[in-house]
């Protein structure tokens, strides 16, 4: 399979690592039997499975019907006829069982100096009067909202706010560029704009509302804008439409309504990468993806009322959505919220802030491992992490060496890694070890979730033998899957039901071994996961060729020590334009405008031609063997086989070139 040639490890770790019993006499899933039981069930009878966690919400109405599955593949209606409310649940409930008290948010600064710890009753207060704001401007259930802020406490409070009213909310990581913001606000057709003056991002002030101002001007569904000042850095304000986020909460009652919602109501869209087009919306809806989120949330890290929980992704991504908004807050959790980034003011900020809040359960991605894996053990060292039970990963393959470190000098090796699999799509986790039942395989993210029946086929659609590579698929439906694209069923079918005709296709390459552990082998389509960010390669390609002097374009994945994946792109100048350092600065810079810096390619080629099939599609295979040196396989196909090797020779050079 391609994508594990990408990945090369050099250890081969074949130890097994039993669930400690400290973590598994306290854990909800205790052993492997009790999981397996569960799981059986949770396939053979899924009512009378999901009917048992029902009061992990809590409803207005209580479902009577646990699910319809008349409609699916592709999409399952879940706790069809309850009514609840998702920021009810992330809020109230937990004040009205006297929790109000209780820490929800240690939001913590990228300035060390700054944090705030924020109670439930808090939040609810702040969420209310945003909630005010919206019904001001007339906001109601079903429109939507664009949400374009860093990870700042008014995020949180703007998610909960529109979901409180039925609000579909929008998120655009703070990280993309403007011209993503207005892509998605002219695709959602979204009222309004939330957004900030600016970020903090390793002690620079990055701006944010100034870039979007003008291109508001071309989305004519915006209304308002709502700006938070979180920098001070001076921002245009369009009068009649734009206003401060603090003039407006500053008279606003801290009580608001809510309104009582379907269960397969929408909840929010995000945006995510996928092999051809742009950017699609992924729907998903209240019951199912909160049901799912909470319990996955639960039964992963294994919460209780007094863990403290660190998930250190973004909200701009699903992870953020179900991991710091949804999940821990449905559960009633003490979490910690950083605005940051893992090396600043120094590479220990992650174990500074895992000693200062005593946090319990740890959650990031592989290439955060890697970066600091890299400045050695002595760091760690010098803080006590003895607060931590459970380790957890997620966003790309974890590569073993990167497993035993973190194993052993972050968790010393008394804490479970629970290596998660899932995608926006899915809406959480669906394949993980369970931390107090599972054996774990260094690499392997074990075996799936309650619900998800996996599989992994061969293109002809038959199953793989034990350690084959093939493509990952589910076959059953879950609660938290996505409902569709937004506003496009016909790349909702074509996207993920329409290779293995009614099994969700994920895209992914994986293998079963012998015992049944599943291992996750990458993208097979042109997805690209950067430091674990989805990437299109043809978001890339067509920024490329938006410049004057490309005409044409192809972007393929490149093995990377930190970033797991980089992103390499060649490129043939149009007429008149010739090859020099500063096209390749400017060809960067003209991706980060277009898309955002962490799509910015590691490396640019000018090439004098591509390998192509006699029908002239553009062999992405071909090029991503070269720039990862690996055989190239079967050139026989091409209208240009003499193309490869130039390119490789080309690629030789440059690289002896740049060596020296
Ligand atoms: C990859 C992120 C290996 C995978 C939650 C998937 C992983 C894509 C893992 C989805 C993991 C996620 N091991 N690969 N534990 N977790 N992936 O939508 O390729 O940003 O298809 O969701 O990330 O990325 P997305």
């Amino acid at each position: 399979m391609e994508g594990e040639k990408i990945i090369t490890s050099l250890l081969s770790e074949k130890r097994i690592f039993e669930p400690p019993k400290s973590v598994s006499e306290r854990a909800w899933i205790k052993s492997m039997d009790q999981y397996k039981e569960m799981w059986e069930e949770s396939i053979r009878n899924p009512e009378k499975f999901w009917s048992r966690f029902l009061d992990i919400l809590e409803w207005f109405k209580k479902p009577t019907k646990i699910w319809d599955d008349s409609k699916f593949p592709p999409t399952a209606q879940w706790f069809v006829d309850g009514k609840l409310n998702a920021s009810y649940n992330a809020l109230d409930k937990h004040i009205n069982s006297g929790k109000g008290d209780k820490v929800a948010i240690y939001w913590e600064g990228d300035n060390p100096t700054e944090s705030r710890a924020i109670t439930y009753t808090q939040l609810l207060e702040e969420v209310c009067k945003f909630g005010n704001v919206l019904l001001k401007y007339g906001l109601k259930r079903g429109d939507r909202v664009a949400i374009w802020l860093p990870m700042i406490p008014e995020l949180v409070i703007a998610m909960l706010a529109c979901a409180r009213f039925g609000i579909v909310h929008s998120v655009v990581f703070a990280g993309f560029s403007a011209e993503a913001v207005k892509d998605r606000i002219l695709d959602s057709s979204a009222r309004m704009l939330i957004t900030s003056d600016g970020t903090f991002r390793a002690g620079k002030k990055i701006p944010l509302k100034v870039k979007v101002h003008d291109l508001l001007e071309e989305t004519p569904t915006i209304e308002h804008v709502i700006v938070v000042k979180r920098t001070g850095i001076d921002t245009p304000m369009k009068v009649g439409r734009d206003t401060w986020w603090y003039d407006e909460l500053k008279d606003q009652p801290t009580e608001c309504s809510y309104e009582e919602m379907n269960a397969e109501d929408p909840l929010f869209i995000l945006y995510t990468s996928g092999t051809t087009g742009k950017p699609k919306g992924i729907v998903h809806t209240t019951a199912g993806y909160l049901m799912y989120a909470a319990l996955t949330h639960k039964f992963v890290f294994d919460i209780h009322d007094d863990t403290v929980f660190f998930c250190s992704a973004d909200i701009g991504w699903i992870t953020g959505h179900s991991y710091i908004v949804y999940g821990p807050l449905v559960n009633g959790a003490t979490e910690v919220m950083f605005e940051g980034v893992p090396s600043y003011p120094s590479f220990e900020r992650y174990w500074e802030i895992i000693e200062k809040y005593k946090v319990n359960v740890f959650y990031t991605a592989p290439t955060a491992i890697r970066l600091l894996m890299k400045e050695g053990d002595a760091l760690p060292k010098k803080h006590d992490l003895s607060s931590l039970r459970i380790l957890g990963s997620v966003g790309e393959p974890i590569n073993p060496e990167a497993w035993i470190w973190y194993h052993k000098v972050i968790g010393n090796e008394r804490c479970p890694i629970v290596d998660t699999w899932w995608q926006t799509e899915t809406g959480g986790i669906l394949l993980t070890p369970l931390p107090g039942a599972t054996s774990l395989k260094p690499g392997s993210v074990t075996f799936p979730f309650f619900g998800v029946k996996p599989e992994v086929l061969r293109d002809d659609g038959t199953l793989a033998a034990p350690n084959e590579g093939g493509h990952l698929v589910i076959t059953s439906a879950w609660p938290g899957m996505l409902r569709g694209v937004w506003q496009n069923p016909q790349r909702f079918q074509k996207t993920y039901w329409a290779k293995f005709p009614g099994k969700y296709y994920s895209g992914d390459g994986a293998k079963i071994d012998e015992d049944g552990y599943i291992w996750i082998l990458g993208r097979l389509d042109d997805v690209i996961k950067v430091s674990g960010h989805r990437i299109g390669t043809m978001e890339v390609e067509s920024a490329l060729v938006s410049h004057p002097a490309v005409a044409e374009a192809a972007v393929v994945p490149m093995a990377h020590k930190i970033k797991g994946q980089a992103i390499y792109a060649y490129v043939i100048l149009n007429k008149n334009f010739s090859p020099s350092q500063e096209l390749i600065n400017e060809l960067k810079q003209h991706v980060r405008k277009e898309i955002g810096p962490i799509a910015t390619p590691e490396a640019i080629e000018f090439a004098p031609d591509l390998p192509k099939t006699r029908s002239g599609k553009i062999m992405r295979r071909i090029l991503k063997a070269i720039v990862n040196e690996v055989d190239v396989g079967n050139i026989t196909t091409l209208a240009n086989p003499k193309v490869v090797k130039a390119l490789w020779n080309a690629h030789k050079t440059a690289k002896s070139s740049s060596s020296h």
